[in-house]
């Protein structure tokens, strides 16, 4: 048991980068539930390591030389993300030539990493409870059922229990799935990691492409300690390998200062959740229930409304957003926020 543990400890250390309190703490989480096959939720901001954390699970636990297989929820279309789950029979539907087996069948025995669980659609959202709660499920255009036996991790950067009051996230699977949650904190709450990070990166890039090296000066080490990092971990990467490959710290920082202060002015998104879409909305009515509620009728008529003069105006100003956000009387800030929340697209 003992021996285990320590392994264990071995795998989180190698994988995980990190020696501050907050980080020392999911790592002794993932030892702690690693065996456990409770379902898990890993929240965090966008780029502070969620899908590492997923892996680390996987790694230290009893699944781990099975498959570890991974399905982003937003990223495929809600027809598509069902037959990806789950699979298909030949001949259901047009274009199904040969059967193909979903993403809980290749993890059998394994772990599934169901990512951005937060986008899933609401229609899609039930079925999972299904799975969840059978253990089983059929492929589409099958007879029988599957059985299910894999760890089911879901990682989000909504926050869940929001969208779960905003009727967006179905608060039954909210419960099934959020057995334990793993907060991974962003990294300008652990800025005691930042040195640690700089040499991990630096460390790797060398190994995979051949660059004079690069001297991370006090100067370097301190603006980038400092630093706030809405990109997270992903940023800090990107940044050292940019300053591996062109070593322009003078641009570098330049760049950093100004991201920084429109941040400060509030110019950019970068961690908040997605707003639903009016579609998302109009999936389905919440479980159990006749009739909407009136609240979210309400919501819907006025993404409704919202979208259509959006556009409308965006349309008008050529996509000029500075403009569109003085015509609307909004910030520029909440302009955008409300673009991507309606999912509004240039059409050139
Ligand atoms: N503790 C860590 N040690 C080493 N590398 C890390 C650590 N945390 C994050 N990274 C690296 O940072 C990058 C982003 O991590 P990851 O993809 O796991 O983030 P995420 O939270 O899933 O982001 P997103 O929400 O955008 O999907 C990856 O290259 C990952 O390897
Ligand atoms: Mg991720």
């Amino acid at each position: 048991m003992a021996t285990r543990r320590h392994e264990n400890m071995n795998v989180c250390d190698r994988i995980l980068v990190g020696k501050s309190p907050l980080i020392l703490r999911v790592k002794e989480l993932i030892l702690q539930i690693a065996n456990s096959d409770l379902n898990v939720v890993l929240c965090g901001e966008s780029g502070v390591g969620k899908e590492l954390v997923a892996q680390a699970l996987h790694l230290s636990s009893h699944r781990k030389d099975k498959p570890f297989i991974k399905i982003n929820c937003a990223a495929i279309p809600t027809q598509l993300l069902e037959s990806e789950l789950f699979g298909y029979e030949r001949g259901a539907f047009t274009g199904a030539d040969k059967t193909k087996p979903g993403k809980f069948e290749l993890a059998q025995d394994g772990t599934i990493l169901l990512d951005e669980i937060g986008d899933m659609p609401l229609l899609l959202q039930s079925k999972m409870l299904h799975v969840l709660q059978d253990l089983q499920f059929s492929r589409l255009g099958a007879k029988g059922d599957v059985k299910v036996n894999c760890w089911v991790l879901a990682a989000t950067n909504h926050d869940l229990e929001q969208d779960v009051r905003d009727r967006l996230f179905r608060e039954d699977l909210y419960y099934r799935l959020n057995i334990i949650s793993i907060f991974i904190p962003a990294l300008r709450e652990r800025p005691e990691d930042i040195d640690l990070f700089i040499d991990h990166f630096a460390g790797l890039f060398v190994q995979k492409i051949e660059t004079p090296p690069f001297g991370f000066s006090t100067e370097v080490r301190d603006f980038l300690r400092q630093y706030s990092w809405p990109g997270n971990v992903r940023e800090l990467k990107n940044t050292v390998e940019r300053l591996m490959l062109l070593g322009d710290w003078p641009t570098v920082k330049e760049e950093l200062m100004a991201r920084e202060t429109r941040r400060i002015d509030g110019h950019e998104l970068t961690t908040h959740p997605v707003p639903p879409t009016p579609n998302e909305l109009n999936i389905e009515t919440p479980p159990k229930k006749k009739f909407p509620c009136l609240k979210d009728v309400k919501k819907k008529a006025v993404f409704e409304a919202e979208g259509k003069l959006i556009s409308e105006v965006l349309r008008e100003t050529g996509w000029n957003r500075k403009r569109a956000s003085e015509i609307l009387q909004i910030s520029y800030k909440a302009l955008l926020y409300k673009i991507k929340g309606l999912n509004l697209r240039r059409e050139d």
